[in-house]
């Protein structure tokens, strides 16, 4: 060793080592100082920089707001959040419901700011900005900007609300307070401040019912905010609306507690806490999980009290339940197939309220308590109802249900006769379940002997066809758009966790039972014999026929026999059934159910629908001879349509573009009201036909201008659709009225507008000059409102803009539609384009190659005018690749 270290070698070696040994030193993280109101690109944090700190690495001017990488301990997962220095009060947060890793990282860069996990994927971000940022600004009223070199703000932290308002930061209209959690919203619309409870329809306090709120004005709503003297729903002019007088402080905090309390907290500046200035609702018993579920809460002397109605039992973990074994109603219900006609009442007693009946309309008014009892039972989202003898009014409470009131408390007028919804227990002998629970058990060893030996045949049949084939380039799976907080985990590892042994078997085997969700399934023998043999047909188009048939309890449905020529290029069983599991379980009142399915083999796929007995829109609609459809229930149709596209866009935690949006797609029923059908099929087809099926998508007529120019297919592409639709309905009629096709009955019918064959030309025309009554369907003979027509005529143009970002979300459109949201303008030189597709009369899709087809659907609808979807011209790999990119 001597001898080598002195060695001409050694001095350069030993240099090395010190440099390797201080390489860690070099690169260890200095504590990085703390940066006063800007920051700018390539800005990165993480809380290992800013140890030290306890992860705050910027604070506005006078220190009153700071940004944190917020975390319980060092080294534990952090949120992003704006802090109130003085009172450490987070008013802001990127990430809230999905803590970050702690060795994740906030970078800012001329892209806008993100936050990356550790290995590379991006966790959060700032949406795509329109120019490049140029810095970041934290000022000291805990706004945080990204700004361009001009020093104009790109995006801030006040337009993007969590659950948190401060002074000077406005709520506008349509916009919302969440909390972390999501369960609980404050959302202001052109009348009021309104707080709701779970998905959105049960309200639990206003505004404007608020003894301490004042009305000062009628002008509707623009925006809600406080100053240091009150809080206020403001006009557009700036002139209060609604106002709260609260006592003088320098900042007030706005903020929605994860209890759904709303509270407006004082700051007085320096060395003082928060008060607490406005709690609403005031009452104890008013929030809607007061005690647990159905408990009865009242308000004593020494607090509150909760208890369970006499006809249900306490549970130890809170909440009330039947004595005996039968178990309450619950949306996961209309998943599975618990028989709705065995549901029986339990009655809550006389002397219970419900916290939302005080806010909610009525199902339905005047009607006697067994036709509310019955609203309740065809209704598998309903979970009990309230009937008041004196009103007759019918409540029915849906999808979630809190506490009770007890008629005790003070002022009590929502009250009325209560009753929950009953469903036997599943443990007793009954046809469906035992099938499902105890059957499985037993059956199950010899069923995966069975299993075995067919994997083993089937997979070497595969190995031998999958050989022969993959001389093909073998397409990429369908791309999938996420962007819910949830990546559909379940189903996702669950796939990959099976793939390997399915590659190596590849099979049609998919161990069913472990995929989550999935609907009931039938085999083909069953769904033979309940539509007769496939002998009533009730409708075809791009996917299959549909037959009507009815189960063994007597439910009608309608099912669907996917097409021979899809069936083919439909991925494994396994795929198939996941897409299956996906669909079914997608839950709205505006979205036709998936009751079941079957899947024998790659022919024998069917899918069981909900039935819709008033069939497809277009048959009330644009069908001479039956009875005109009333204006009033045609927004009735437009706003459901609208909620359940929004829904797939934005309620799922996978964003669904239906892409084939048309009135055949809308179904109608007696009484369960609207229904969109056919949606998530998409991803039923593999990649190599998806080029085949988006051109088959969209029918003429419907379809928007970005699937002809092939650019980037979003969910817009659906709203450009619906606002077709919309027209439709407005006017009664197909927009292209003067097409060849004369088997459209109406077609003759003379239109009294000239030569103009192309109604949203029309509808453009009469916006202009603001006559919006020649619109409405002249059947109608002016039976309707002027205002809805307007406003309706307007959203429909807003929906044709030819710039896909600049037409309103799906949410925003039923929002407009309903009213709590202010209508916006149409832009004439978005809708230029019109007139350039109006000369051209009819969009030439003959270049695809491919035909369309004009119908599918689901319900009783109308004799088809297309074939099935017989085995069409493939399209060439390109082609086909070009459009796989749009999914
Ligand atoms: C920031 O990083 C990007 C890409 O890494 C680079 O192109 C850009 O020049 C950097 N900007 C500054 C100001 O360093
Ligand atoms: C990174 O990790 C997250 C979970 O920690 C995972 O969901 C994501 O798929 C990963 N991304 C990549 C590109 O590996
Ligand atoms: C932007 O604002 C910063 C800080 O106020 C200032 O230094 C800079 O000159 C401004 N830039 C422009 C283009 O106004
Ligand atoms: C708050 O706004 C109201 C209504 O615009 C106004 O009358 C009041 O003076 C404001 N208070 C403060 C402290 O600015
Ligand atoms: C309740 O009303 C329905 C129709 O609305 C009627 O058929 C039924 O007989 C009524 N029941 C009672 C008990 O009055
Ligand atoms: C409501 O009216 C029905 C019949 O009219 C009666 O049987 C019932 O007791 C009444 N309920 C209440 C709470 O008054
Ligand atoms: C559903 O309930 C009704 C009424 O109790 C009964 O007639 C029918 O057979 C049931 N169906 C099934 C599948 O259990």
């Amino acid at each position: 060793m001597a001898a080598k270290l002195s060695s001409p070698m050694a001095p350069t070696r030993r240099r090395m080592l010190f440099l390797l040994l201080n390489l860690p030193l070099l690169h260890r993280p200095a504590a990085t100082p703390v940066t006063i109101e800007f920051l700018y690109p390539n800005f990165t944090a993480s809380s290992i920089n800013f140890i030290e700190k306890g992860g705050l690495f910027l604070t506005s001017t006078s220190s009153t707001f700071s940004a944190i990488l917020s975390s319980d301990s060092p080294q534990s997962s952090f949120v992003f959040s704006i802090l109130h220095t003085p009172t450490s009060t987070i008013v802001w947060s990127a990430n809230p419901a999905a803590p970050a890793p702690y060795n994740s990282v906030l970078s800012l860069s001329t892209a806008g700011l993100a936050i990356s996990l550790p290995n590379g994927s991006l966790l959060w971000s700032t949406p795509v900005l329109s120019r490049h940022a140029a810095a970041l600004q934290l000022t000291d009223s805990g706004n945080f900007l990204l700004l361009d070199a001009a020093n104009i703000s790109l995006w801030q932290s006040f337009d993007h609300p969590t659950d948190t308002l401060l002074s000077s930061q406005r709520l506008p209209v349509g916009s919302s307070l969440t909390t972390s959690a999501g369960d609980y919203h404050l959302r202001v619309n052109v009348e009021d401040a309104i707080l709701f409870w779970s998905n959105g329809d049960q309200q639990y306090w206003r505004l404007s019912t608020d003894p301490l709120s004042v009305k000062d004005l009628n002008d509707p709503v623009a925006y809600m905010a406080s100053n240091g003297t009150g809080l206020y729903l403001f006009s557009a002019g700036g002139r209060a609306v609604y106002f709260v007088n609260l006592p003088l402080t320098k900042l007030k905090f706005i903020r929605l507690q994860p209890t759904g309390q709303l509270i407006v907290m004082g700051y007085s500046g320096k060395g003082s806490v928060l008060n607490n200035e406005l709690v609403a609702p005031s009452g104890a018993c008013d929030l809607p999980l007061s005690c647990g579920k159905l408990d009865v809460c009242t308000v004593q002397s020494r607090g509150v009290v909760c208890n369970c109605p006499a006809s249900l039992k306490a549970l130890p973990a809170g909440g009330c339940s039947p004595t005996d074994s039968s178990s309450l109603a619950s949306i996961s219900d209309c998943a599975g197939n618990k028989n709705q006609s065995e549901a029986s009442y339990l009655s809550l007693g006389s002397k219970t309220g419900y916290f939302a009946n005080k806010f909610a309309i009525p199902a339905s008014a005047g009607g006697n308590f067994s036709s509310c009892r019955s609203l309740c039972t065809v209704n598998c989202f309903c979970l009990g109802f309230f009937y008041q003898n004196s009103s007759k009014s019918c409540f029915l409470i849906k999808n979630q249900i809190g506490s009770l009131l007890s008629a005790s408390n003070q002022g009590i007028v929502y009250s009325g006769e209560g009753y929950i919804k009953i469903l036997p227990s599943s443990t007793q002998p009954q046809h469906d379940s035992a099938k499902s629970s105890n059957f499985v058990p037993i059956l199950l060893p010899s069923i995966a002997g069975i299993l075995f030996v067919v994997i083993l045949f089937v997979g070497i049949y595969y190995l031998r066809r999958h050989k022969q084939r993959s001389g093909n380039n073998k397409p990429a799976p369908l791309r999938e758009i996420y962007l819910g907080r949830k990546p559909w985990s379940q189903l996702t590892s669950d796939e990959s966790s099976t793939r390997d042994i399915l590659n190596s078997k590849d099979s049609e085997n998919s161990d069913e039972i472990s995929i989550q969700g999935l609907p009931q399934r039938f085999t083909y023998a069953e769904l033979v014999t309940a539509t007769n043999n496939f002998s009533t047909k009730i409708g075809s188009g791009g996917f299959g026929e549909v037959f009507r048939g009815e189960l063994p309890d007597n439910t009608t449905v309608a099912v669907k026999r996917i097409s021979a020529g899809i069936t083919g290029s439909i991925h494994g069983k396994k795929e198939f059934c996941t897409e299956i599991a996906v669909i079914g379980s997608i839950h709205h009142i505006n979205l036709v159910r998936l009751r079941g399915f079957s899947a024998e083999g790659r022919r024998r796929r069917l899918l069981v629908y909900d039935y819709m007995n008033r069939g497809s829109l277009d048959r009330s609609l644009f069908c001479t001879g039956g009875p005109v459809l009333e204006w009033q229930e045609r927004m009735d149709v437009a706003v459901g349509a609208a909620r359940g596209l929004a829904y797939l866009h934005s309620g799922c935690d996978r964003k669904i573009v239906h892409c084939d949006v048309k009135p055949e797609n809308i179904l109608l029923h007696d009484v369960g009201g609207v229904k969109i059908s056919d949606f998530g099929l998409a991803k039923l087809i593999s990649c190599e036909q998806s080029g085949l099926f988006t051109t088959m998508r969209g029918t003429r007529g419907y379809l928007a201008p970005e699937w002809l120019t092939n650019s980037a297919i979003s969910d817009r592409a659906d709203v450009y659709s619906y606002g077709m639709v919309l027209l439709e309905i407005i006017r009664g009629k197909k927009n292209w009225s003067v097409e060849s096709d004369t088997s459209e009955g109406w077609s003759n019918v003379s239109s009294g507008e000239g030569e103009m064959g192309y109604f949203p030309i029309l509808a453009l025309e009469m916006h202009e000059k603001g006559k919006y009554l020649e619109l409405a369907d002249p059947r109608l003979e002016k039976r309707v409102r002027e205002e809805e027509v307007e406003r309706a005529v307007k959203v429909a143009l807003c929906c044709l803009h030819e710039g896909p970002a600049l037409r309103p979300s799906m949410a925003a459109v039923a929002a407009m539609l309903d009213g709590s949201m202010e209508v916006a303008r149409p832009r004439p030189e978005e809708l230029a384009f019109l007139r350039v597709l109006c000369g051209k009369k009819i969009v030439d899709l003959g270049s695809f190659g491919v035909n369309l087809t004009d119908d599918d659907e689901v319900g009783n609808g109308t004799a088809s005018r297309s074939d099935a979807f017989a085995p069409r011209p493939k399209m060439s790999q390109a082609e086909g690749k070009g459009f796989s990119s749009l999914w």
